[in-house]
């Protein structure tokens, strides 16, 4: 008989009547000497399916390994429910065990169990209510993401993980290498040699697809990366993890504004995919974690975000009379703190930031007339802070050049980002969003490591 998935089965509808087969795990289990309850998922909707086994059909017996974690098979009438709670049910007519779970060694038998605990078990935590309520979320929002580029005639580009160039200069990369750790080839002035390994250079993981997204939008007019990204900041925040999936449109002939224009409506339409196509499981963490959820989202949805300079946002920062714990002055790289102040405080809607002080921006970033600042924009979010960064290319080869001079960056592994700038060279912009924090976002989690399966984060690369 084939399989009916328990997202359709609990809807009842024409199942009403008709024998059904459905497998899952055993959430619960209840009931007395004359009837027992199975409270049945298949991970395939929030929702369980209420098996009913009347104990005049089977003995006590055959029902001991249905416990909590247990997988089954069952075959029965689907029925109108008399309970409270569900609408239909299934009346078991077989069922069949696939696999027990002990219960005095299977971990999730109390309801309850903290976030702490679940990450302890990553392997087993999806089979909760709140991870697979979680992982449901991400998975139509990543659907959301290809729709919504999809249709605005971007292109899907997919960019290499491992790199010889260090996008973001921020040095937090992880090496690469086939080299023997413990008997490194060495050059005559005594450093690594690394035309002996297997790429013939230094590589490491990527921390950006963004350069060469360039190459790609100036060539297809519009592209999108879709990937993980590495990072080995040592930063245990709930906001960082060193394995992160971004995204990054890169638009040729788009300036700033252009660029602001689209991350507002891309960033829109994913929360709004995700609210008409993930509503259970929204409705669900809303119940559980976060009771201003849904209006929370649908706020961002229907307001305009705001848009001024990092100029003017200091200004409104330094006059706050707020006390921060890291100082704010004109040249200060803004924490999250900040951030959340103009955004949850002092607008109380997403704002985005343009035009930040050069130095502590990265390298390609168009330069302004005033010479201070760069063609930079940062999306703040609520509960969040920093959400996507972006900005406007120096299009121009002199003046990247100028900068990467400045800064000192070994251009002989970038020749051909600069071969952008020499040949047929045009305004362009892009931007990255932090998948996960979009995920943090929607579902109102508070720490990044629950919107990702299995996080990486120092000291952690368990499962
Ligand atoms: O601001 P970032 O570093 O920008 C770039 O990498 C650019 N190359 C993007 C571009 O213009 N194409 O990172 C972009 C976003 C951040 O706004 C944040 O949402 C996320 O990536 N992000 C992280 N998310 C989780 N863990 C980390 N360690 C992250 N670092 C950045
Ligand atoms: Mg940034």
């Amino acid at each position: 008989m084939k399989r009916t998935k328990i997202v359709d089965a609990v809807k009842g509808g024409d199942l009403i009547g008709q024998d059904v087969c459905v497998k899952g795990w055993v959430r619960t289990r209840r009931g007395n000497k004359h009837v027992q309850f199975v409270a049945l998922n298949d991970g395939s909707t929030i929702k369980n399916l209420q098996i009913v086994f009347d104990m005049e059909k089977f003995d006590e017996e055959s029902l001991k390994a249905i416990t909590t974690g247990s997988s089954l098979c069952v075959i029965g009438k689907m029925v109108e429910s008399m309970g409270k709670g569900q609408n239909c049910e299934v009346q078991a007519e077989k069922f069949e065990v696939y696999g027990t779970a002990d219960p005095n060694t299977y971990p999730l038998q109390k309801k309850g169990h903290s976030l702490e605990f679940l990450r302890d078990i990553a392997h087993l935590r999806p089979r909760t209510n709140t991870f697979g309520a979680i992982l449901r979320v991400r998975s139509i929002l990543a659907y959301a993401i290809h729709k919504f580029f999809n249709e605005k005639g971007f292109f899907y580009l997919n960019t290499p993980l491992i790199t010889a160039s260090d996008c973001e200069g921020a040095g937090a990369m992880f090496q690469v290498t086939t080299l023997p750790l413990n008997n490194l080839p060495k050059t005559e002035d005594g450093d690594v040699d690394y035309s002996k390994d297997f790429f013939g250079k230094a590589t490491a993981l990527t921390v950006s697809g963004q350069l060469e997204g360039e190459l790609g939008a100036t060539a297809l007019g519009a592209i999108y990366t879709f990937g993980p990204t590495f990072r080995a900041e040592n930063s245990n925040t709930p906001r960082h993890l060193a394995e992160f999936w971004m995204i990054e449109p890169e638009m040729a002939f788009y300036d700033i504004t252009d660029n602001m224009d689209l991350a507002e409506e891309f960033i829109k339409y994913c929360i709004k995919y995700a609210l008409e196509n993930a509503r259970d499981d929204i409705e669900f963490l809303q119940q559980m974690y976060d009771n201003e959820l849904i209006s929370r989202l649908e706020s961002v949805i229907n307001n305009d975000f705001v848009r001024l300079t990092y100029t003017e946002g200091v200004k409104i920062l330094m006059e706050s009379g707020q006390k921060f714990e890291f100082p704010v002055y004109w040249g200060a790289d803004l924490a999250s703190e900040h951030e959340r102040y103009l955004v949850e405080q002092h607008f109380k809607k997403p704002v985005i930031l343009t035009d930040y002080p050069k130095e502590i921006k990265a390298f390609y970033m168009k330069q302004n007339e005033d010479e201070k600042t760069v063609r930079a924009m940062d999306v703040l979010f609520p509960k969040i802070g920093e959400i996507i960064g972006g900005s406007e290319r120096e299009a121009d080869y002199d003046k990247l050049m100028g900068r990467i001079n400045e800064l000192g960056i070994p251009m002989k592994d970038m020749w051909w980002y600069l071969d952008t700038r020499k040949f047929g060279t045009v305004p362009h912009s892009g931007f990255g969003l932090g998948f996960e924090r979009l995920v943090l976002f929607v579902t109102g989690m508070a720490n990044i490591r629950d919107v990702i399966a299995f996080p990486r984060f120092p000291g952690n690369a368990e499962f």
